[in-house]
């Protein structure tokens, strides 16, 4: 890439406002400025998301993160070559509030609007920070979306596998829910799992040793549930001690959907050189070790940006911008928010991962 492009990137889907400047100079240099506002205290006492708080929230705090983004990159709008804003998915309300925001700008200001798909952000994160070639293998688990693809360039993914129920945060923020450890649940459940023995409670890892690359977790949150209501004493060793064993069972799940991926993977692109992990669920310690593990037999190299930048953030949208900038993607101002947007693949490989697995 030339170097030559600065972003401004909006991220507002769930529930945090966050906004970037970032350049496609070297990659220790891109970032100019990534601030986020969490509006964990705002849903906190719900439990949950609250879709209609999240939005208000967006709206009352973008603007000002707007103009401190600037400030921090010591940079003014004419600076700026594209505004990009996540479209999708998302709750439908805050993508509205930062897609308008982020198209305001670009007719005011006469700039490229670009309308980035979220997943795609985390899944083009790791070229942000380390400049891995297409094409890699992804593994992006985050709180609504689980998925192995091959991501062959930009808006380029073959899929194969995903999850038939949960998504992997979703078991971690539903399973924390159950152990009373509060919201939101998989850094809640990852510190607890650090004072917890993981052998002290079976689990089970539903399609362990099957082949193909599809997850399930809904088992494991109804065996945590089961195990939750019966009676028993020592309730805090119980919560640690639970919290490793389903740290454990989530991870090893990952770990051995993502094998048969690695094989397939290894079998049919040999020239891809990268494993890349992304989204939330990648800032899991226990993950990222096994994931490492797991490459280096195989002869890749494992990358998974800094657990800030798995987690949502307004770089990973503002680098995405660049990069579907730089291939001459923009859109128009009349382009829709997608609150169900998925990934784009393309259709399954052949041979599918299922038979590679087996062989
Ligand atoms: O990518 P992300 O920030 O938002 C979505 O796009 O969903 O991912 C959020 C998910 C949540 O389910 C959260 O509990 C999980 O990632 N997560 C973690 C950790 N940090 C965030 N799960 C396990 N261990 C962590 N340290
Ligand atoms: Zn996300």
């Amino acid at each position: 890439m030339a170097g030559d492009l600065t972003v401004l990137g909006i991220e507002t889907s769930c529930d945090e406002t966050a906004v970037a400047i970032v350049g496609n100079g070297s990659p220790g240099s891109r970032i100019r400025a990534n601030l986020i506002r969490s509006q964990l205290a705002e849903h906190e006492p719900f439990g949950g998301v609250v879709p209609e708080v999240a939005a208000r929230s967006h709206l009352d705090h973008l603007d000002a993160l707007i103009r401190e983004a600037l400030r921090t990159a010591g940079l003014e709008f004419d600076d700026i070559d594209g505004i990009a804003a996540a479209a999708g998915p998302g709750l439908i309300g805050g993508l509205i509030v930062g897609t308008t925001a982020a198209k305001g700008i670009a007719w005011a200001r006469r700039k490229p609007f670009i309308a980035v798909n979220h997943l795609e952000a985390h899944a083009l994160t790791a070229r942000l920070t380390d400049d891995v070639a297409f094409p890699f293998l992804l593994l992006l688990v985050s709180g609504g979306h689980t998925q192995l693809a091959v991501c062959a360039g930009v808006g380029r993914y073959v899929a194969l596998g995903t999850t038939r129920d949960d998504a992997a945060g979703e078991a971690f923020d539903k399973c924390a829910k159950l152990l009373g450890l509060g919201y939101p649940g998989g850094p809640a459940l990852e510190s607890a799992a650090r004072r917890g023995d993981p052998n002290s409670y079976a689990l089970p890892r539903p399609l362990q040793g099957r082949p193909g690359c599809d997850f399930s977790f809904s088992g494991l949150k109804t065996a945590l549930r089961q195990i939750v209501a019966a009676p028993r004493g020592g309730a805090s060793q119980d919560v640690v001690d639970l919290a490793a064993a389903v740290e454990r069972a989530i991870c090893d799940s990952v770990i051995d959907r993502t094998a048969n991926a690695v094989k397939w993977f290894r079998d049919n692109h040999p020239e891809g050189r990268c494993l890349v992990a992304a989204g939330g669920v990648a800032a899991n310690r226990r993950v990222r070790a096994g994931l490492a593990g797991l490459a280096d037999k195989a002869g890749l190299d494992f990358i998974a940006p800094p657990p800030a930048l798995c987690t949502d953030n307004g770089a990973m949208i503002a680098w995405a911008g660049i990069e579907r900038l730089d291939a001459g993607l923009i859109d128009g101002l009349d382009a829709p928010v997608q609150p169900r947007w998925p990934l784009p693949t393309q259709a399954p490989p052949n041979p599918a991962p299922e038979r590679a697995a087996v062989a």
